[in-house]
């Protein structure tokens, strides 16, 4: 461990009177006097007061905005208002200076679209350091829940030959000799002689691992990378993302809604409590921006308020026969407000009538029992014939959060539907074996963790609540 203090630390320490040491980077230097640093360890900064009568002239001339500086001296009571506690600096080195002149990160408010490209500085201001920290804390608290609740971390693999929700958005993995690949009799690339004897790719959900292992440890999940090579530029879309994604033998789909939102509300009420300060300073970012738009796009809640309704109220459950009909007597409906109109049963729900529902119940909303062909090969066939026993949750503003399903567990089932589906028997062929030994009622589901972090943090863009998103056309950093 090196000898520097965090200034989190020190800002709730009461020991004045001490001597402290600290390194961070420097925020701001007024009057020759006051330096404003910050270490990332929490949003405020500490106060340094330097005596420029005693220090050194060419060492306060590198003291500028980004440079990073270790510092000694008295912890004392602060004169000025804002901070309980301030440092009397004895001595003060320059780790490394920054180039004034260069240094992109002013104090002055940067758009977020700028910061993003230079996603390489952005975690030293205020939003980003806040929303990383909050980031980190949503993930402790999520494998804190899973512990507590008896659930083991499955480690389920990157590269994959299978497409797990058959929806053909996979990231090949090869290396093939790109210019001139070997052929087979029939002219197709000949993947037998790639790397793992077959064609690979990265995983767009470790679901079908996580399944073999709830068929034999009853409850796991998965969080880690996963990828989509969707071509959404949207503000809820990555190319890579993490999810989690827990699978839980006996459970049905009622369970599978009740461990969803209990597990929602417990992480969320984790974040409230362990990132006050982090959270309201995004609330205040977020009444900032909100008074550039008109008054109806604006919320009525604050982001606190926002984030203890949803951990305070049950979220609402209706089928998605249920949710088709509110939408097709919805004003916008009849408005022919809507971009895809709402007309008969079977239609796959787009955001804005994801949107509708959310403001329209004025909670988060669980939908259940879609059409079976607007839904993954793997969900639970009922018995009506056309429905499956899949659930989908919608977040405000933030429209899907979670998908998941009560999988069908039935041997004979499954390989109709995979046939249906067009989804490779052999391919699967593991996947279906275990329907054939020992198979059970389970589920499970995926919540995209960023979606859940955007929610929090009352973050607009998806690219802002994970360092260095990957989206179509860029990867950068
Ligand atoms: O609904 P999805 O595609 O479901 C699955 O992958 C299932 N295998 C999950 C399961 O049952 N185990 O994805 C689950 C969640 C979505 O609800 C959304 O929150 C998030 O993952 N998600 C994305 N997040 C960011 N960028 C993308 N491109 C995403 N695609 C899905
Ligand atoms: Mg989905």
């Amino acid at each position: 461990m090196n000898e520097y203090m965090s200034i989190r630390s020190l800002l709730r320490s009461e020991d004045t009177g001490i001597n402290v040491q600290t390194a961070g980077w420097v925020r701001t230097f007024r009057s020759n006097r006051f330096i404003a640093l910050n270490d990332g360890s929490t949003i405020h900064n500490i106060q340094v007061v330097v005596d420029f009568e005693k220090m050194d002239e060419a060492l306060l001339k590198k003291i500028t905005t980004g440079a990073c500086i270790a510092v000694s001296g008295k912890l004392v009571p602060s004169q000025g208002a804002g901070q309980d506690v301030e440092i009397q600096a004895e001595s003060l080195i320059v780790l490394g200076e920054s180039q004034a002149e260069k240094y992109p990160l002013q104090p002055k408010k940067h758009s977020l679209e700028f910061l993003r490209e230079i996603a390489h500085l952005r975690p030293r201001t205020n939003t980003f350091g806040a929303v990383l920290r909050v980031r980190h804390a949503l993930s402790y608290a999520i494998h804190q829940y899973f512990n507590a609740h008896g659930f083991y971390w499955m480690h389920t693999p990157i590269i994959t030959g299978s497409d797990a929700e058959g929806a053909g958005e996979m990231f090949n993995v090869s290396v093939l000799d790109k210019q001139n690949p070997p052929k087979d009799e029939k002219g197709n690339i000949d993947y037998s002689q790639d790397f793992f004897g077959k064609e690979t790719n990265l995983t767009v959900s470790g679901q079908l691992e996580a399944e073999l292992g709830a068929l034999a440890l009853s409850k796991v999940y998965t969080f880690g990378p996963t990828f989509r090579a969707e071509n959404s530029n949207t503000a809820r879309h990555l190319a890579e993302f993490w999810m989690i994604e827990p699978e839980v033998a006996f459970n049905d789909l009622e369970d599978n809604m009740d461990l969803a939102e209990d597990f929602l509300k417990k992480v969320i009420a984790y974040a409230l409590d362990h990132c006050a300060d982090d959270i309201a300073f995004l609330e205040k970012r977020l009444k900032d921006e909100e008074k550039s738009k008109p008054q109806n796009q604006r919320s009525d809640q604050s982001l606190v308020e926002k984030l203890k309704f949803v951990v305070e109220n049950d979220f609402k459950r209706l089928s998605y026969t249920e949710a088709i009909e509110v939408l097709k007597r919805s004003k916008p409906n009849k408005k022919k407000k809507f971009q895809y109109l709402i007309n008969e049963w079977g239609a796959d729900l787009q955001s804005e009538h994801e949107k509708y529902l959310v403001q329209h119940f004025g909670t988060p909303v669980i939908l259940f029992d879609y059409p079976a062909n607007i839904k993954a090969f793997y969900m639970r066939a009922n018995d009506d014939g056309k429905t499956v026993r899949a659930m989908d949750i919608l977040f405000p503003g933030i429209g899907e959060i979670v998908g998941g399903s009560q999988r069908e567990e039935r041997y004979e089932v499954l390989k109709q539907k995979m046939a249906d589906f067009n989804v490779d028997e052999e391919e699967l062929w593991w996947y279906l074996e275990t329907r054939l030994f020992g198979t059970c009622v389970h589920s499970g589901f995926g919540l995209g963790f960023e979606r859940l972090v955007q929610f929090v943090t009352g973050m607009g863009n998806i690219r802002d609540v994970i360092p260095f998103p990957r989206t179509p056309g860029s990867a950068e950093f």
